[in-house]
This record gives structure tokens, C-alpha cells and sequence, in this order.
């Protein structure tokens, strides 16, 4: 990836209307016109889910629902945040005291990781605040990445509102890191694709270091994202966690068995495979010959590392997973070396362009979508349910997408099919329950792939 830094464009003309808008409240509220904008997008992903921490890649595209921001430096250090959405409360602090606690998920809170993740970059004396009116349309705790375009849009208004240069890539860094101020030890993907996405084309991510390639998808195929409306935050919940951990207990008791591996050094499922040399198939033979199925105890855990709960919890647990008793190892190790499999292969189709394409792209997105359903257990009944009548619609594949437990699936289909997917899934899974059907509008919708992160003049 390129050392690429982000420039400020001219607000393009379909979007006028609602960034005149809230530059109007900006006004209102501050009394002064706003400096600039800065915009990032969500993202849906595609394929590779659960697999970014664990070093793996993965594949998503950025959607046009974003998190945008009218933003003006601060220099009494003050930090000013208002959402034009008055249920998210309004948050003033001083950008030299910012204290981030893991408790409640509030909003401004990753809006802060992103302000902090950026200014220990930087060892100034003088540094300034921001004031910001914020617009979202991302929905929140979807698996869209609302909370990663929070954190990378403060982080990009942080940067300006100081004159600081980053490079995007760095940036990527610096935002994936900071997020975890919040508790969850998510992966980068999400970051990186708000930031360096490209209009027209999905990504391929790569970690360690980050590198990204654009992906061409076929022509005549487009993808429809639909809410399963269950609503699952991952930072007010230890699943997250508890999944980042079981894939590192799997990876040092994999390590473990191993005698040229120092288990203690190993923190990803990724590392053992490298650190192997062996190519994804035999690190799946090594998974099933040496992992058994039933879950583990803390206590066998401990054993076969040879080590005391209490150091355990040293090399292996977070904050909130300290009490989990049990470990699913096998089943987690599984999907994350077949789904980065899935990742390689839908690339590979999408180089390749085979006249069935289309079928093999399904394919493997559905095969993801059981991989998370059955061995990673990060789906939910009415994700599931979801996912079955958009394959009854004409979906050629369908999967869950993001941190899962409730939002969104992911649906592949041929253009010429949208228009009945997206009536078929309207009657039968919107249309049927009250609480479900007013939302329709907002939670179902067709998507191209969007372009990344930017500012904008005002
Ligand atoms: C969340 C995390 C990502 C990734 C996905 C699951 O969105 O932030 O890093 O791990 O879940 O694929």
C-alpha cells in the first residue's frame, strides 16, 4: 500500500443537502462555521469473518452509510462532541485528560479511542481540541462497523484539527490499536477498509504488515445486505473476547504439541501455521489430529500448557474473559484455517472470472456463513432464519457478516435478481412481524462497493 495521505475534496453534488445541513447545525450550536468534514464509511464484509486476529485476511467493501462529521479545531484543548441524534448524550472533555473506561460502550467513547489513538503519536505540548457535530446512518450494533467509523473519523478530524501527517496506512494502524481502549480485541479489518477503501471495488486485506489490493468483483453481481434486527454490541459482551481467546488457546496448545515451537511466543493461529511452513490444508490435519471436539477446561487447559490458572490468565485471557471455564478449541481452530481458505479461493474466482463464477462465489459465502453458524457458534436464530429465506429468493449465496450474534447477512446475487430478493425478503421476513416491518426501509438494501474515508471543504 501506498504512504498515501488523505486530501480535501469538494463535496460532491448528490451528498450537498446533508452536508449543508449539518454544517447549519454546527452554526447553530457553536455560534462559528465548522472548518471542514471528515467522512468514513461502514463496511460489509464479505468473506473472512473472525479471522483478522487471528492474522488472517479477509475481504470486505466499504458501504455508503457513514459516519460524518463537521468538525473545527479547538486550541483551549477542549473536546466537543454533539450527534445531531439526541438520544447519544453530548460529551465535552479536555483532549489532555482522556480517560476511556471499559464499562458502558457509549458512543462518544470511541470517538475518544480515535482522539487518543492519534495524539500518542504525537509528543506536542500544545495540542488541540475539536469541536464536532456528528451524523450517523451506519445502524448501530449491525456488524457494519458504526463503531469503527466513529473511531476512524475522530481520529481523521484529530489529525487535521492539529495539522499532524499520518500516512492512511499508519493511520490504519493507529485505529484498529486504539479501538481496543473500548474492551474488545477486534481485528483491523474494519478500520482499514473505512479508511483506504476505493469506489467500485472490494479489498482484499492483508495484516502484518497491512497491505491492501482492490478486488474486482463480475460484472452482473451485486450484494444485498439485510438486518436480522437482532441487535448485538461487542463490546457489552464477553462473546468477542471470549472467541479472540479460545483462538489464542487453540494456537499455544497447537504450538504446544509441537517441538520446534515456543508456545509462549504464540499469540494467533496465524503464527503456527507460518511458523510451520505448512499451507492451510495440512495445518487443518494438524488441528483434527491434535485438538479433540469436547470443550476444554480451564484446568486440562493449564495442564497441558504446564502452567498456573493465574499465569494463564497472564499469557492468555483479557479483562472480561478472566472467569470463562470452558474453551472451545477444536471447532474455533477449524474455522479459522477454512475460512482463510474461503478468503484465497473467492479471491481467486474473482481474478479468474470463470463463467460460473457467480455459483462458486455463492458457494463459498454460504459454506462461510455454516463455518460461523456451526463451529464458530457467532450466528443467531433469526440470522439464520434470515440467511435461509434470501437463498429462497434468489440469493446464489448468503452469510452473516460481521462480529455476528444478531445484524446482518450478506447476500451475493445476480443484478437481474435483486429487485425479487429484495421483494421476497421484505414479505417474508420484514413484512410478518410489526416490530420488524417499520424498520424495513433502513435495514434492507442493495449495495455497490463505496469509496473510503475522506475530508471535505466546506
Ligand atoms: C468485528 C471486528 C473485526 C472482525 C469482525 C469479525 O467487526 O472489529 O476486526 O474481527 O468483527 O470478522
Amino acid at each position: 500500500m501506498s504512504e498515501e495521505n488523505f486530501s480535501l475534496l469538494p463535496v460532491p453534488d448528490n451528498k450537498k443537502d446533508r452536508f449543508a445541513l449539518l454544517k447549519e447545525k454546527f452554526v447553530h450550536k457553536f455560534g462559528e462555521d465548522p472548518a471542514f468534514f471528515a467522512r468514513a464509511p461502514g463496511r460489509v464484509n464479505l468473506i473472512g469473518e473472525h479471522i483478522d486476529y487471528c492474522g488472517y485476511s479477509v475481504l470486505p467493501m466499504a458501504i455508503e452509510q457513514d459516519i460524518l462529521m463537521a468538525v473545527s479545531p479547538d486550541d483551549s484543548g477542549k473536546l466537543t462532541f454533539v450527534n445531531v441524534d439526541s438520544q447519544y448524550e453530548e460529551f465535552s472533555g479536555d483532549v489532555m485528560q482522556i480517560l476511556i473506561t471499559k464499562d458502558a460502550p457509549l458512543w462518544y467513547k470511541y470517538m475518544l479511542c480515535g482522539v487518543l489513538g492519534v495524539k500518542e503519536n504525537f509528543c506536542s505540548l500544545v495540542v488541540n481540541g475539536f469541536k464536532a457535530v456528528v451524523s450517523g446512518t451506519i445502524p448501530p450494533s449491525a456488524g457494519l462497523s458504526s463503531s469503527s467509523a466513529l473511531v476512524c473519523c475522530a481520529a481523521m478530524a484529530m489529525l487535521r484539527s492539529n495539522s499532524w501527517p499520518m500516512s492512511k496506512e499508519k493511520l490504519c494502524e493507529v485505529c484498529a490499536k486504539s479501538e481496543h481502549y473500548i474492551g474488545t480485541e477486534g481485528g483491523g479489518m474494519d478500520q482499514a477498509i473505512s479508511l483506504t477503501a476505493s469506489a467500485g471495488k472490494a479489498k482484499h486485506i492483508e495484516f502484518n504488515p497491512l497491505r491492501t489490493t482492490d478486488v474486482q468483483l463480475p460484472q452482473d453481481v451485486e450484494f444485498v445486505v439485510s438486518n436480522s434486527l437482532a441487535e448485538m454490541n461487542k463490546a457489552a459482551t464477553p462473546y468477542f473476547n471470549i472467541r479472540v481467546v479460545e483462538c489464542r488457546i487453540a494456537a499455544q496448545i497447537l504450538a504446544k504439541s509441537q517441538p520446534n515451537l515456543k508456545w509462549r511466543e504464540v499469540k494467533r493461529l496465524g503464527d503456527v501455521q507460518s511458523q510451520l511452513g505448512l499451507s492451510l490444508d495440512a495445518i487443518l490435519e494438524v488441528v483434527s489430529s491434535t485438538l479433540h471436539k469436547e470443550p476444554y477446561s480451564k484446568a486440562e487447559v493449564c495442564k497441558i500448557l504446564e502452567i498456573s490458572p493465574e499465569e494463564l490468565a497472564e499469557t492468555s485471557l483479557s479483562a472480561n474473559t478472566r472467569d470463562v471455564e470452558s474453551f472451545m478449541l477444536y471447532q474455533r481452530a477449524q474455522h479459522v484455517y477454512s475460512e482463510a481458505k474461503r478468503v484465497q479461493a473467492f479471491k481467486a474466482v474473482c481474478e479468474a472470472q470463470p463463467a460460473n463464477a457467480l455459483a462458486q462465489l455463492g458457494q463459498l459465502m454460504d459454506e462461510s456463513h455454516a463455518s460461523c453458524r456451526d463451529l464458530y457458534e457467532c450466528s443467531h436464530p433469526d440470522l439464520d432464519m434470515l440467511v435461509e429465506i434470501c437463498k429462497k429468493n434468489g440469493a446464489q449465496g448468503s452469510r452473516m457478516t460481521g462480529a455476528g450474534w444478531g445484524g446482518c447477512a450478506v447476500s451475493i446475487v445476480k443484478s437481474d435478481s435483486v429487485g425479487k430478493l429484495l421483494a421476497g425478503v421484505r414479505d417474508q421476513y420484514y413484512a410478518v412481524s410489526p416490530s420488524k416491518a417499520g424498520k424495513v426501509d433502513a435495514a434492507l438494501f442493495a449495495s455497490a462497493p463505496a469509496g473510503g474515508a475522506a475530508y471535505y471543504e466546506v
